[in-house]
């Protein structure tokens, strides 16, 4: 087991720069993921970590010590990587086996041959065989281990490719979107597969996607990257509740967030296209902003002043919710998630209004997309009468 730290890493490729001075400090035990856009960063910091690709600067460390100069095969970190990399003509034993063979047997000893005539090979390979059906038990792929990858669904490829990374009991799992060649059914079960393998072995992993859906569920803490930067690290449900910066916002969570154009006021408030919000935000008066209403925060109602107003376009059932996809202002991607049964009484074409709690809008500068500290009026009244 093992903490990872990542300190003031830059990587460019020739002109273009891919990670800006990344901090990242992940724990002993922690399932760490890297989500973010394609192009970002994640597989490329996730192959500095690796020993695959060399930083411009910064330093990596494992348990405290620098491990920059090392190796990659000396990193004790093992790599699943999205397309397997399993060799077809080896089978699903023999393709487990290799990372043991490659560290336990000299080149000689390697050769299908010569090994056999040599004399410590017999019970070095009968401790590789154990390690590989004990593992193959685990990963319950015990049955396929004479197959070829060939024969296997893609879902038992992962998990051979899962197996090739433990048998060496590493420090720490990196793994680069092993899920996104499944079908999305699989993709889904092998999520609480991974996220149970974790569990059993208490290992750190670090986990790259650029599905945030696999980032929520399986993560101790998510770390948002977007152009190089980390935007945010944090628990998932923090990341979703309080979101650091509107690009945040608007790459977590599905349907997503509703983003509506708004001006800090002169009197302390939010003027959202015409209609007040009681909302103090910590922004000089006429400060662009932008205002986010997670789906299920937002209901509908009938029309009326002081109120969003706006058109049904097209209604979504998902069985227990409803998707509302609406049309307010110029924007015609507002979707409201509403219960089933509140929400069946409406039609498509109808005008409706729009409203939500206070306590539910998240305020964004529209310059920067930094989050603001927003309370609501009475509050903030409040406070300056303190
Ligand atoms: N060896 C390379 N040479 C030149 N440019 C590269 C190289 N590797 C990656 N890049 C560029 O660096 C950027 C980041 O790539 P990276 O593979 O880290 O992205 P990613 O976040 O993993 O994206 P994806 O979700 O698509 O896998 C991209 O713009 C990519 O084109
Ligand atoms: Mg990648």
């Amino acid at each position: 087991m093992a903490a990872v730290g990542i300190h003031a890493v830059r990587k460019s490729f020739g002109d273009v720069r891919v990670l800006n001075a990344v901090d990242l400090d992940i724990e002993d035990g922690e399932f760490m993921t890297l989500v973010g856009p394609s192009g970002c960063g994640k597989s490329t910091l996730l192959r500095i970590i690796a020993g695959l690709e060399i930083q411009d600067a910064g330093s990596i460390a494992i348990d405290g010590a620098a491990i920059d100069d090392l190796r990659p095969s000396d990193r004790n970190l093992a790599m699943v990587f999205q397309s397997y990399a399993l060799y077809p003509h080896l089978t699903v034993a023999q393709n487990i086996a290799v990372p043991l063979k490659m560290r336990s047997m000299n080149a000689l000893e390697r050769l299908p041959l010569v090994g056999r005539l040599s004399p410590s090979a017999g019970s070095k390979s009968a401790d590789i065989d154990r390690r590989v059906q004990q593992v193959a038990k685990q990963l319950d792929i015990a049955h396929l281990l004479d197959r070829k990858p060939k024969q296997l669904s893609g879902g038992q490829r992962q998990r051979v490719a899962v197996g090739r990374a433990m048998v060496r009991q590493p420090n720490v799992f990196l793994m680069d979107e092993p899920l996104s060649n499944l079908d999305a059914k699989l993709r889904v079960h092998m999520r609480t597969e991974i996220a149970d393998l974790h569990r059993t072995l208490g290992t750190t992993f670090i986990y790259v996607t650029h599905d945030q859906a696999e980032a929520m569920t399986m993560s101790t803490r998510i770390a948002v990257m977007m152009e190089g930067d980390l935007l945010q690290v944090a628990p998932p449900d923090e990341v979703y509740d309080n979101p650091s910066d509107v690009r945040v916002a608007e790459f977590i969570g599905s349907p997503k967030i509703n983003i509506f154009p708004a001006t800090a006021d002169a009197d302390g408030t939010v003027d959202c296209q015409g209609v007040p919000i009681s909302l103090s935000v910590d922004a000089t008066p006429g400060t662009a902003l932008k205002i986010g209403i997670r789906p299920e925060k937002l209901a509908i109602t009938g029309t009326g002043p002081g109120r969003l107003n706006g058109e049904i376009r097209h209604i979504e059932n998902l069985g227990p919710d409803l998707l509302i996809h609406l049309r307010q202002g110029a924007n015609d991607g507002i979707i409201a998630r509403v219960p089933t049964a509140s929400g069946h009484g409406h039609r498509v074409g109808e005008k409706v209004g729009l409203v939500f709690g206070l306590d539910d809008v998240l305020a964004f500068s529209a310059d920067s997309g930094a989050r603001l500290t927003a309370r609501t009026a009475r509050d903030a009244r409040e406070q300056r009468h303190a």
